[in-house]
């Protein structure tokens, strides 16, 4: 793996997982699995084995069936957890044990009820414990960007020198910003030397409370990142995580600011989006970039026509790079005679100038009353002479 290379962490079946609507029996996160695998994310996060029953199976389950990518259970920085999480680990090819700690004072006083010099001597020791039951273990030190800086590194510190491969810090609460969390990132690469010496990865983990996530993610990136988490459809805790149709797409588009790749397969994007569509209870919302169902769409009259003339005049990505079929010219009340024509000729009527004038002012009317314009609702606007020419197609193209 180069420095080029930015690893893809999937936590949908674990951070994902435990927000509302989105709980998946084994079988379920099975599937997750297999089209993540397809996707090609390097690492699955595939449950939190001390939570429940229900997620030590699924990750037992995952790891047997799912080979390709490394596969990871979360624990809590206690022995229980980190052992829990490597006997659900133990027949995967390659496994990674994720233990957290919070170091911010906020959780540590009221969530933890444990002094700093507590946190890091339990850090050590998880960490080592971790190390002793796994070759690859990352460290999150929980609502990293709420943490006293000089607390926050030294926490780092302590993880590194027990042994940890990755260290993750996370945006728990969504509160950073791009240039904050660049920073926070800086200052721990610059004043822990080992990191970047001994080719320990840095993540990072955002959450979208302000909408930030993915921004957040790709400022991390900027400074030195090399691993992102997130999830399909930014499902996650409250307003979710960074998602990862966004990042990968995000990090190919802009290739020329970012100069990184990863091993997502773009044309995957849409199929993975839809698995877990059917799985849980919600689709993403219609205007979600990259997969949602209008983020190829275009219904405006000048959007249409600059579509008609050149894609790329409104388009920064083809449907295809991402798995979706095709461009939506959405017929609607903003839009005009181009996209109207075009239409109509896909449906097999070619209309004289005068014709399509007639037609349109029509359409237009139904358009004011009407959400949705059916083909029907088009064909039932043609005068008979005109349906009667109707020029059925030799053969469609896709
Ligand atoms: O948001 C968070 O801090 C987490 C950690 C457990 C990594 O999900
Ligand atoms: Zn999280």
């Amino acid at each position: 793996m180069t420095q080029k290379h930015v690893v893809f962490f999937d936590t949908t079946l674990r951070d994902g997982e435990q927000s509302p609507g989105c709980s998946m029996t084994t079988q379920e996160k099975l599937t997750m699995a297999h089209a993540l695998e397809d996707l090609g994310v390097d690492i699955i996060e595939a449950g939190f084995a001390m939570a429940s029953e229900g997620d030590f199976a699924a990750i037992a389950t995952i790891t047997q069936a799912v080979r390709k990518p490394r596969i990871a259970s979360l624990a809590r920085a206690k022995t229980e957890d980190i052992e829990m999480a490597a006997r659900a680990l133990q027949f995967a090819d390659r496994a990674r044990i994720h233990v957290f700690l919070a170091s911010s004072d906020l959780h540590l006083e009221y969530k933890l009820k444990m002094s700093r010099a507590e946190a890091l001597e339990t850090c050590g020791e998880s960490v080592r414990l971790a190390r002793s039951l796994a070759d690859d273990v990352e460290f999150s030190p929980e609502d990293a960007t709420r943490s006293d800086r000089d607390f926050l590194v030294e926490m780092v510190r302590v993880a590194v020198e027990a042994g940890a491969t990755t260290i993750n810090m996370p945006d728990t609460v969504g509160y950073t910003t791009p240039e904050e969390y660049a920073k926070m990132f800086r200052d721990v690469r610059e004043r822990i030397p080992a990191i970047d010496a001994q080719g320990i990865v840095l993540s990072s983990h955002c959450h979208d409370d302000l909408g930030l996530a993915v921004a957040n993610s790709l400022a991390a990136i900027d400074a030195g990142a090399r691993q992102v988490e997130c999830t399909i459809n930014g499902i996650g805790e409250r307003a979710g995580n960074a998602s990862l149709e966004e990042l990968a797409a995000a990090l190919y588009v802009r290739h020329d600011r970012y100069g990184v790749d990863s091993s997502i397969k773009l044309d995957q994007l849409y199929p993975t989006s839809e698995v877990l569509g059917n799985l849980i209870t919600f689709k993403p919302s219609p205007n979600k970039a990259v997969v949602g169902a209008n983020a190829f769409a275009h219904e405006s009259g000048i959007h249409q026509h600059g579509m008609l003339a050149n894609p790329l005049c409104y388009e920064i990505m083809t449907p295809q790079l991402v798995g979706v079929a095709r461009t939506h010219l959405v017929l609607g009340k903003h839009s005009g005679r181009a996209a109207l024509r075009h239409r109509l000729e896909q449906l097999g009527f070619t209309l004289t100038r005068d014709e399509l004038q007639h037609v349109y002012y029509r359409f237009v009317a139904l358009a004011d009353r009407k959400k949705n314009i059916y083909d029907q609702d088009l064909v039932g606007l043609l005068p008979d002479q005109i349906r009667e020419r109707k020029q059925e197609p030799v053969a469609e193209l896709d």
